[in-house]
């Protein structure tokens, strides 16, 4: 709590979704969701800041957000039969690497930093996809966070060792709210293996009602999968796979070079 009021107060740039929030869930009398199981109060702090500059005014956004919503309408509303046959994306470990403090650049575009003409090494991927609830309704307004590491395998994070070494060209982390079709997209990287590691992209969502998933992502088909450990304890029941892992294509309409996957949140 201490973490949330510190950065709410620094932060002048509060959207509507933080007002009922607040109102919602900090000042209303009685259990509400658990602050406390918010790291430090990072998530926290990231669910009421606006996310200024959250999305790059671009060609390439604003075609991946028609996209989205043609999508998305489509979708709407679930069927039970679907709602029936969900099954949540299981919970992992959230690692030893979410930030420590957040880069100054946290929008969906993790290739490009505002303000450095350079673009990532890597392999570039468009991750993107639905937030449902295990009742089959999506949730819109979801803040949905990202992190990983560099084309080498290298984080932004002070327990990182060769940190100093990291491509700065590659923002590590990034975050957006859900939009009303409940889809949440990411220009990214493919992730890579570093030691110890099958390729993985971290994330969290946290909900509008205060559910909050921690989990990652995976490639579909690579063989250090099957050794991973994490990996392994994350499947356990059929259709779990499915959740983790992302059928990479390429994306030649969206960007050239690019890959691209869809990958449905369900938040259990
Ligand atoms: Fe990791």
């Amino acid at each position: 709590m201490k973490g949330f009021l510190a950065f709410f107060g620094a932060d002048n740039h509060t959207s509507p979704f933080a007002g009922w929030f607040i109102a919602k869930v900090l000042l209303s009398p009685g259990p509400g969701p658990a602050i406390g199981d918010t790291k430090d109060g990072h998530l926290a702090a990231a669910f009421v800041c606006k996310l200024p500059g959250m999305t790059k005014p671009s060609i390439l956004s604003r075609r991946l957000m028609l996209i989205g919503v043609g999508v998305g309408v489509g979708l709407i509303p679930l069927s039970s039969a679907f709602a029936e046959s969900l099954v949540p994306t299981p919970a992992q470990t959230e690692g030893p690497f979410y930030p420590a403090g957040l880069p100054a650049d946290t929008d969906s575009d993790l290739v490009q930093v505002r303000g450095q003409a350079a673009r990532a090494m890597g392999e570039v991927l468009h991750l993107q996809g639905r937030v449902i609830g295990i009742d089959g309704r999506v949730r819109p307004g979801t803040l949905v966070e990202i992190w990983q590491c560099e084309a080498r395998g290298i984080y932004d994070h002070p327990r990182q060792s060769g940190r100093d070494r990291r491509d700065a060209a590659f923002q590590g982390y990034g975050r957006m709210m859900a939009d009303a079709e409940g889809r949440y997209r990411f220009r990214t990287l493919k992730p890579v293996a570093y030691p110890g590691r099958t390729p993985h992209i971290h994330l969290k969502a946290a909900t509008g009602d205060g559910r909050l998933l921690t989990s990652q992502f995976y490639v579909a088909g690579d063989p250090q999968n099957e050794r991973d450990g994490v990996f392994r304890a994350a499947i356990r029941q059929p259709g779990q796979r499915e959740r983790i892992e992302m059928k990479l294509a390429p994306a030649p309409g969206v960007e050239a070079g690019a890959l691209a996957t869809e990958m449905d949140i369900v938040i259990g």
